[in-house]
């Protein structure tokens, strides 16, 4: 019997050798380790053999089962390393080759830029409000007070749907409106930043889509000299504490008064040059004391409340900031210059 299991396994361990393939593989590991393989019959077979056989056998039946199973198993391993080598091969794959740099995405510049502000906003308390893009009219220019003969309103100027009356916001001033009538008669510090559409024509100056950072304060007692050091503030915080600024008078129909703000070019420190076209300022925001019928359309009584508003273009700060000349730039969506950021 010993003799049996001898042969049995060397001729196991033979025909492994030979097998290449999974099938042949499982076929062999049920003709030498399955429940019917002669090496099992062996080892249930123990009781019939003469007593004093049985302890040898059963240690030398044990022994070849092992080893058997330990040669299957790295016969496994080995044709596994070898289809793997096979498939390397086969898709001629020279993994010594440097890699591919994974491309990573990055904020948009106008966005890196609306987010700087509305922290600085954060910072100083003002709350970030969003408002709808898709607008009515009586929201984008009747409840601001804009003259039905405004500019602003003209067919040239603003993108309207098929349906009456509904539009695309021309700015971001709507919200004002908006947040008074959710407010009211609480006291309101929030900024409003948005995409807003014009149907103009596209140049290296206007196009006609941009975002607009829109800020409202409206409380009792509030001057304009709040709103000239409540701007200053953020403009030192924005373009650094020793930049020089002015406030121009202008006009809004949603303001009274109305202001602009210029900050000292800091191209050239004031003295002219091509971006501030040789003025040495350059606007930043328009700005004014809210106008008493935008408040009592707001839900106010323009008796007790007053309060301040601005709007600013990001993507105009940006292009000072960062000397880009063209506007068209931001949603041409050109790698070449998104990377730049
Ligand atoms: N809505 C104005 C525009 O589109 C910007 C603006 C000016 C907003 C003065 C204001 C403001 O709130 O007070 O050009």
């Amino acid at each position: 019997m010993l003799k049996r299991l001898q042969e049995l396994e060397k001729e196991a361990l033979a025909t492994l050798d030979a097998v290449e393939e999974e099938d042949a593989l499982q076929a062999w590991k049920v003709k030498y380790l399955g429940r019917s393989a002669a090496l099992a019959e062996i080892t249930s077979g123990l009781g019939e053999l003469p007593k004093e056989e049985r302890p040898a056998v059963g240690q030398r039946a044990n022994q070849v089962k092992v080893t058997l199973e330990a040669a299957y198993d790295s016969r496994v391993e080995a044709l596994h390393a070898e289809s793997l080598e096979r498939s390397l091969r086969e898709q001629l794959l020279d993994v010594t080759l440097p890699g591919r740099p994974i491309v990573r995405g990055r904020i948009h510049p106008a966005n890196q830029t609306l987010r700087e502000i509305t922290a600085i906003w954060a910072e100083m308390g003002f709350q970030v409000y969003r408002s709808r893009d898709v607008e009515s009219d009586e929201y984008n220019f009747q409840l601001l007070n804009f003259p039905p003969h405004h500019p602003a309103r003209d067919m040239q100027d603003t993108f309207f749907t098929t349906e009456p009356e509904i539009l695309l916001r021309t700015h971001t001033s709507p919200g004002q409106i908006r947040v008074m009538r959710e407010r009211a008669p609480e006291p309101i510090r929030v900024v409003l930043p948005g995409m807003c559409y014009r149907y103009e024509q596209i140049t290296a100056r206007s196009e006609i889509q941009f975002n607009q950072v829109e800020g409202l304060a409206v409380g009792e007692r509030i001057t304009f000299a709040d709103l000239k050091g409540t701007l200053i503030a953020f403009a030192r915080r924005m373009f650094g504490q020793n930049v020089g600024t002015r406030f121009r008078a202008s006009y809004f129909p949603f303001t009274e008064p109305s202001a602009e703000m210029d900050i000292e070019c800091f191209v050239c420190g004031g003295e002219g040059c091509t971006v501030c076209k040789y003025t040495g300022w350059l606007e930043i925001l328009g700005c004014g004391m809210v106008h008493p019928v935008v408040l009592q359309n707001g839900g106010y009584d323009p008796e007790k409340h007053t309060g301040f508003a601005f709007g600013m273009g990001p993507e105009r700060i940006a292009m000072l900031k960062y000397g880009i000349d063209d506007i068209r730039y931001f949603w041409a969506n050109d790698l070449r210059f998104l990377e730049q950021f």
